[in-house]
């Protein structure tokens, strides 16, 4: 039987015959039921995503799609036994997941889901810019919340686009909301940088859907600039 929730509409699968015999491992190897919920959350999220996205994968059962780790985290996809090009990037909370994917090979994302909930000032202090913490500091309280998640959002968006997850200093990449829209539920972020990788370009979106922040990061270090249509972005909420 699959421990997700009964409540999950298409996660109700009462097995796990859309895994592969890798993720099968793998998932028998996680011991906390928590950990175990989101990671199928995210898997079952991004394969639906790509087969949707993907009119070369129509026909290929999900259990042939396969999405393993690098040993830095990220996800790596084999399709029947042969590695998928492009960048998928996966995020879980709870019961939501969000999953994207590039299909350039020259062309690097993040995805992030966060819930809106308030925070310690302390954790200002650690994580943010002296700039991010005025800019969350110049909204009354009630607002503070949204801006506060949203820049957490999109710094760990963008440490996934650039791979380096939480072994980054976030300090280093500093967040600019913009308010310029892109497509109907989307805003441009900026980013300003301090970190020492050279070739270092990025650029994300964001948008708030009830009590979840969403945020996507794009790195692109070989590329001037950057045409990039936001289509494919699947929310399993
Ligand atoms: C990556 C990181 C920012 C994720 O943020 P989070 O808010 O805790 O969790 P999210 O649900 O949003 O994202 C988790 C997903 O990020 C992806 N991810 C993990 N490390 C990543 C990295 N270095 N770069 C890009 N994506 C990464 C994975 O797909 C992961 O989901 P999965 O393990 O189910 O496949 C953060 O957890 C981190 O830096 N972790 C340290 C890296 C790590 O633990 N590596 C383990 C080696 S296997």
């Amino acid at each position: 039987m699959g421990e997700v929730s009964p409540e999950r509409g298409d996660l109700t699968v009462s097995d796990y015959g859309w895994l592969s015999a890798e993720e099968k491992n793998f998932l028998a190897q996680m011991r906390f039921p928590k950990r175990r919920r989101e990671w199928l959350s995210g898997r079952w999220t991004a394969k639906r995503m790509l087969l949707k996205a993907l009119p070369a994968l129509a026909g290929i059962p999900m259990a042939e799609i396969s999405i393993e780790h690098h040993k830095h985290g990220y996800p790596l996809v084999q399709v029947e036994g042969q590695p998928l090009l492009g960048c998928l990037s996966i995020s879980h909370r709870g019961e939501k997941a969000a999953a994207a994917y590039a299909a350039d090979d020259d062309v690097f994302i993040g995805i992030d889901l966060e819930w809106i909930e308030e925070r310690h000032p302390a954790f200002l202090q650690d994580y943010f810019t002296v700039d991010e913490i005025e800019w969350v500091n110049s909204v009354c309280l009630e607002e503070r919340a949204a801006r506060t998640t949203l820049l957490w959002s999109a710094k760990e968006a963008a440490l996934k686009a650039l791979r380096l997850g939480l072994a980054a200093d976030t300090r280093l990449i500093e967040v600019h909301p913009g308010m310029e829209k892109h497509g109907e539920d989307w805003l441009v972020l900026n980013y300003r940088s301090a970190l020492p990788e050279e070739g270092y370009r990025l650029i994300g979106w964001w948008q708030q859907r009830g009590n979840t922040m969403l945020t996507l990061a794009v790195h692109f270090p070989d590329r001037e600039t950057l045409s990039f249509c936001l289509r494919e972005i699947y929310l399993n909420a």
